[in-house]
């Protein structure tokens, strides 16, 4: 049985409504800074020292105990959509990988009921209802091994006291290195892109891991991609190549912070 349609009808965190419209030209992302953030060092390796202590939300809980068995059930064969919006990407990501559960998660209600609504779903799609933050230490805790991990597109937060809303400025950054995989940032700010490699760096990861270019495509993959192009927009696409980086990297890195 289709897993999303199955969990849908349990009528847990996966739900149903209308959706937002994208319409119109994007404008480009403006900062109230000069080149990357002042405090990014500072704010990583803090991070790096203090673990999350937050509680985890209810609701991420119960979506991920849910998901659990299906996540098991992949073998590794695990793609990760993290802030899927309305689901394009997780389900071009599903037909091109057969062979791999590819799981959509956002914390919008409205945009996994706009993915929900998509039929037919193929069978190797999960959407998920969650807070990002709580999924990955689910996730982290549960020694679930990903395949790729994509964040496509972050929202940019691009004010200076924001940085901490921005995943590498965020107490959570630490615990999304250790995921593993390869993970796929893709942005229309080139300095999202540079500080969140920046990020990477004081966390140790070496240079050699790490790819951050300029991103042309003519097949978008996701709403916003789509978006962004049609608007004239530069994309950017940062990897970094965790598959070595190790609890042991970002302890010994914490007790230099
Ligand atoms: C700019 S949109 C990009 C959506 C999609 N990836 C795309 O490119 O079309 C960012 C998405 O991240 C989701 N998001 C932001 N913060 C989140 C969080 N803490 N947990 C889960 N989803 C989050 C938002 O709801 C939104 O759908």
């Amino acid at each position: 049985m289709n897993i999303v349609q199955r969990m849908s009808e349990q009528n847990h965190p996966f739900v149903r409504a209308t959706s937002p419209k994208l319409g119109g030209l994007s404008p480009r992302v403006r900062t109230n800074y000069c080149g990357c953030h002042s405090a990014l060092e500072r704010t990583v390796k803090r991070h790096l020292r203090t673990p999350l202590q937050k509680p985890l939300s209810p609701h991420t809980v119960e979506a991920f105990k849910h998901a659990l068995p299906a996540l098991e059930n992949a073998n590794g064969e695990l793609l990760l959509d993290s802030g899927c919006g309305t689901g394009e990407s997780t389900l071009s990501l599903a037909i091109r990988n057969p062979e791999s559960l590819v799981v959509g998660v956002d914390k919008s209600q409205v945009r996994i009921n706009r993915a929900l609504d998509r039929s037919p779903l193929p069978k190797n799609v999960l959407f998920l209802r969650a807070e990002l933050a709580d999924f990955w230490r689910l996730l982290r805790e549960s020694r679930l091994s990903l395949k790729h991990h994509f964040v496509l597109y972050p929202n940019p937060w691009p004010k200076a006291k924001h940085l901490k809303r921005r995943w590498h400025g965020h107490p959570i950054f630490p615990e999304l290195l250790l995921l593993g995989a390869t993970l796929e940032l893709r942005t229309n700010w080139k300095i999202y892109a540079d500080e969140f490699e920046i990020a990477a760096k004081v966390a140790g990861l070496s240079k050699e891991k790490i790819d951050n270019q300029e991103y042309k495509t003519e097949t978008p993959l996701t709403l916003f991609e789509k978006k962004y192009l049609e608007s004239g927009h530069q994309l950017y696409r940062l990897r970094l190549h965790l598959q070595e980086f190790s609890t042991q990297t970002a302890n010994s890195l914490a007790d230099r912070a």
